[in-house]
């Protein structure tokens, strides 16, 4: 079993690499704009009859994030009473990956379909949000940010906007990378008190321990800083050349099943007759320079903002080495709950216990041995595994006692 496993990740690693040689000096196609009409509501949720609109938010830094909005369900229940509920994506996603499977199994679709008021949050860079005020998507600085600036601009704007137009402190909820954002944002007062409670699903903060056989190997290589002594700024699989390797590596030699599986862990539930829709979506891009954070922190095991090298760090930060987050900074009172899984090669359970002993407050805690980083969102039986629990969750956080 571990030879062909091995032989096919270390090709699908090889082909990867190139994909990322080839296609950044190719060109992009998500450097054409997508007509208006081409948002996530008029492709995904309209279609389904999903009464859904779509907001622009402007960050302190010029980025222009789209923010989807569902009123409702289908038939309107009141079961929740329109509680504004905010869906942070991970990263190479974008808010499409609460919609992706069936309204019966879609986080996105489930909390509408009980009456949550659902908000959608997609980061800079994403294929919902990729304009701003002065910068293009071809210029490098358009790729200079990291998590820490998705946590401090693209968060922060994007739940005020939510909290604005509703008028009430706002249920999170949050994927991967979107639970880092959370973690550090909710270290900053100004943003934790827009914030009724928070569910995490593959909670992260500290790398140390991550075991995914395809991120070890990328951060032995250096990918990252190869990618960037090499002046590619932005991770994109969407190109000409990105979509091809994707596609080849899909239909031929090795199924998304396994190149999923050697970056995230073992998904117990992913149905890989999807995969096909899922890639018309997904991957989104990210940047380099974002990696390059990540990788910081799996090879040193901190929670800390980016590593500029002592100069930069003097220019950014007044000091040697970046400032760390310290979790014991989110308030003890906003109500916290964990979904993780033990076949996550990302988000690892001891990983996720320091972050636990970190904070003040007791998270409540949902762990199932056989999920793996992508079930929590993908898998059909997420709803009656996850989301059942998930929801009871932020139910009692709003005083709702039967739920
Ligand atoms: C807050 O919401 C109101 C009502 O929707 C809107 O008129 C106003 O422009 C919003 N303010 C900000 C700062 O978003
Ligand atoms: C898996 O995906 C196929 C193709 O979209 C779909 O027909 C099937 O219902 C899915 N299975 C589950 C359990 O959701
Ligand atoms: C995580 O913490 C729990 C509870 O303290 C403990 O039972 C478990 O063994 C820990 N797991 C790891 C991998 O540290």
């Amino acid at each position: 079993m571990e030879g062909p496993a091995a032989a096919s990740s270390s090709s699908i690693f090889g082909a990867v690499v190139l994909g990322f040689l080839c296609l950044f000096v190719g060109p992009s196609l998500a450097a054409e704009d997508p007509p208006a009409n081409d948002g996530l509501c008029a492709l995904i949720l309209q279609p389904l009859g999903y009464p859904c609109v779509e907001y622009t938010v402007e960050t302190k830094d010029g980025y222009l994030l789209t923010l989807q909005r569902v009123l409702h369900g289908k038939v309107a229940s009141r079961e929740y009473h329109g509680l504004p509920v905010f869906l942070q994506h991970g990263l190479f996603q974008g808010g499409d990956t609460w919609f992706l499977n069936s309204v019966e199994e879609s986080l996105g679709f489930v909390l509408a379909d009980l009456g949550f008021d659902v908000w959608v949050g997609n980061v800079r860079g994403t294929r919902w949000s990729h304009g701003h005020i002065t910068l293009s998507e071809h210029d490098h600085a358009f790729w200079d940010w990291s998590w820490q600036d998705l946590a401090m601009y693209d968060l922060s704007a994007m739940l005020k906007y939510v909290y604005n137009e509703t008028n009430s402190k706002v249920l999170y909820i949050g994927h991967s990378q979107g639970t880092i954002m959370a973690l550090a944002a909710f270290t900053m007062k100004d943003t934790v008190e827009m914030v009724e409670a928070a569910a995490l699903l593959c909670p992260i903060s500290y790398l140390a321990h991550i075991s995914s056989k395809f991120v070890l190997r990328a951060v032995s290589m250096h990918l990252d800083q190869m990618l960037l002594s090499l002046g590619i700024h932005q991770l994109n699989f969407r190109s000409n050349i990105g979509v091809e390797i994707l596609d080849s590596l899909c239909d031929g030699f090795v199924d998304c099943g396994n190149l999923l599986r050697s970056i995230t862990g073992d998904n117990c539930c992913f149905n890989a007759s999807r995969v096909d829709y899922y890639l018309q979506y997904e991957p989104h891009p990210s940047s380099t320079k974002n990696l390059h954070h990540l990788f910081q922190m799996i090879r040193k095991g901190t929670f800390a903002k980016y590593d500029y090298g002592w100069w930069g760090n003097l220019k950014h930060y007044h000091r040697l080495s970046p400032p760390a987050f310290d979790l014991a900074d989110i308030p003890e009172s906003l109500p916290l709950w964990m979904g993780y899984g033990g076949n996550d090669a990302l988000a690892d359970v001891t990983d996720i216990n320091r972050t636990i002993n970190e904070l003040r407050s007791k998270p409540q805690l949902l762990f199932i041995n056989s999920y793996g980083h992508i079930d929590f969102i993908l898998s059909p039986n997420a709803k009656d595994d996850v989301y059942g629990d998930l929801m009871r969750f932020l139910g009692s956080a709003k005083g709702f006692s039967s739920y």
